[in-house]
């Protein structure tokens, strides 16, 4: 049997639905669909596709990466957004589907309040990117299948 060209999930969380108006000076003028476009027109160049999901409520986000447990994703990129610093289940999930996951974060959140500075999640994930916009989930990309 052939092959099926590998798959990515992207996962946002809280609030990332409003990106282009929430806090333009922080997060930038690009909003969520087209960070998703930029993502999955890179991953396609790499022969890699890219199914997406966001939410706002921490139970749907759990069960999203639920749907990764399996063969079905060579990876997960996730942005959990405010629950980075509070989630124990997030971080569980991602620890109990077994398939390597990147941390995305917009802004650079060392350099914001202290409260953004410890992740929950980061722990359960391959590596965390942070403070480049959305440069950032394309090299999540890169670092989550290498060519
Ligand atoms: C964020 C950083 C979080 O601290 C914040 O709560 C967000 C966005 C980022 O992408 O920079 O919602 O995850």
């Amino acid at each position: 049997m052939p092959n099926p060209r590998p798959r990515i999930l992207l996962i946002n969380g809280p609030n990332l639905n409003l990106l282009g108006a929430r806090e333009p000076a922080v997060y930038g003028r690009e909003t969520l669909a087209d960070i998703v476009a930029a993502t999955r027109r890179h991953a396609e160049t790499r022969g890699i596709g890219l199914d997406d999901f966001q939410s706002n409520i921490e139970g749907e986000l759990v069960a999203s990466l639920h749907t990764c447990h399996g063969e079905k994703y060579a990876g997960v990129i996730l942005n959990p957004g405010a629950y980075t610093h509070t989630s124990v289940a997030l971080r569980d999930a991602v620890a109990a589907i077994g398939v390597p996951c990147v941390e995305v974060h917009l802004s650079n959140v060392h350099a914001r309040e202290s409260f953004r500075h410890a992740s929950l999640t980061a722990g359960a994930c391959k590596g965390v990117i942070a403070g480049f916009g959305s440069l950032g989930y394309r090299l999540a990309v890169d670092a989550l299948c290498p060519s």
